[in-house]
């Protein structure tokens, strides 16, 4: 089976090809985040048409890429949620087209299922059961993976994600957006220790989050001050710590509360080198094992679509025609066997 998947929940435009027996055979991404940054934010509109201008170029170049041609693929699959409805609307109808015009099945996809299966596309995969750590610009959260399609909600944050916080104390810092990649650079270049932040929820037992109040915190070290290079790389640093040991304790916790002895990182925050790094050890020295997916793969894309879809054409699942997205829908509401 040969799928062709398409991604447009947010800002990022993508197109995967991936075969059950070659792996991934294309895979191609436009970022819309120049557009958007103008705006400190995603401008759900701007997004949308975005979309609709560059999805089917993206599927040509997919196609050419994975040299092959529409007569070769027999599945498609496509983000039917959760995200902006609008954006989702664009690839749900590009996706129903080509399926339509090919002759093929379809399937929508959970954009969270894809997160969570992106390590099935690296060469060393996580076994089931497994708790994955899903930590994105819109979730986080503790998950007991029973198998694909099976997820057990351990604990999720109660105000702003892992993703959020990174991205507002970057602005804090005056980074541009999304600022979590550069908040990261910045961390690099600062000492430990020089800021104590709160660790938000570590005392208190359970797998819930809130960085709310490190948003907080770090506006009133910085308010009213004009920081030198050095200062602003400590702040960095405080931030990443506090939220990069929080992701950590509870993780460990996590794994200790079901037994299980391998851990997956997946959500563009899982692009974070030091969350790896750290959570790799400390799992490591407790005899548990840390999957991840490459970095590219963190972050939204197509090909973690690809392998989500793909496992559901092979189990049988289809869609019908109509074109169905979903802004909201709880992860938890899926289900296996189709
Ligand atoms: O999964 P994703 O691409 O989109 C959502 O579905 O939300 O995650 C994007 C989030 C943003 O908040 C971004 O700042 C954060 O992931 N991010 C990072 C890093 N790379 C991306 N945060 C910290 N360190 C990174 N290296
Ligand atoms: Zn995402």
């Amino acid at each position: 089976m040969r799928v062709l998947a398409i991604e447009s929940s947010c800002d990022e435009s993508a197109v995967a090809v991936l075969d059950a027996e070659r792996g991934l055979l294309a895979h191609e991404l436009w970022s819309q985040i120049d557009l958007h940054r103008l705006y400190g934010g995603v401008v759900p509109e701007l997004a949308s048409r975005d979309h609709v201008r560059r999805l089917l170029p993206l599927v040509n170049a997919a196609l050419q890429a994975a040299n092959t041609d529409a007569t070769q693929i027999n599945g498609i699959a496509y983000t039917a949620g959760p995200g902006l409805a609008g954006a989702l609307l664009g690839g749900a109808a590009l996706a129903q087209s080509l399926a339509f015009g090919w002759g093929v099945p379809i399937v929508g996809v959970h954009h969270l299922e894809g997160h969570l299966l992106a390590p099935l596309l690296e060469a060393a995969v996580p076994k089931f059961p497994h708790v994955a750590l899903l930590v994105s610009g819109g979730h986080t959260m503790l998950i007991d993976v029973r198998q694909i399609g099976h997820y057990v909600l351990l604990g999720e944050t109660r105000d702003d994600a892992a993703g959020e916080c990174f991205d507002k104390t970057a602005k804090l810092l005056g980074l541009p957006y999304p600022g979590g990649p550069q908040l990261a650079q910045l961390a690099a270049r600062g000492r430990a220790g020089v800021h104590r932040l709160p660790r938000p929820m570590l005392d208190q037992a359970g797998f819930e989050f809130s960085f709310s109040g490190l948003k907080t915190a770090v506006m009133l070290l910085v308010r009213n001050r004009k920081l030198t290079e050095q200062e602003r790389a400590d702040v960095a640093r405080a931030v990443q710590d506090a939220i990069v040991e929080t992701l950590c304790a509870k993780s460990l916790a996590a794994l200790e509360h079901t037994g299980y002895d391998t851990l997956v990182i997946a959500g563009g925050v899982g692009a974070n080198e030091e969350l790896r790094t750290r959570l790799s050890a400390q799992a490591a020295a407790r005899g548990a094992r840390v999957y991840y997916p490459r970095a590219e793969f963190c972050t939204d894309n197509a090909a973690m679509i690809a392998i989500a879809g793909l496992r559901r054409l092979q189990a049988g699942e289809r869609w019908d025609e109509r074109i169905q997205v979903w802004a909201r829908w709880p992860l938890t509401e899926l289900s296996w066997p189709v």
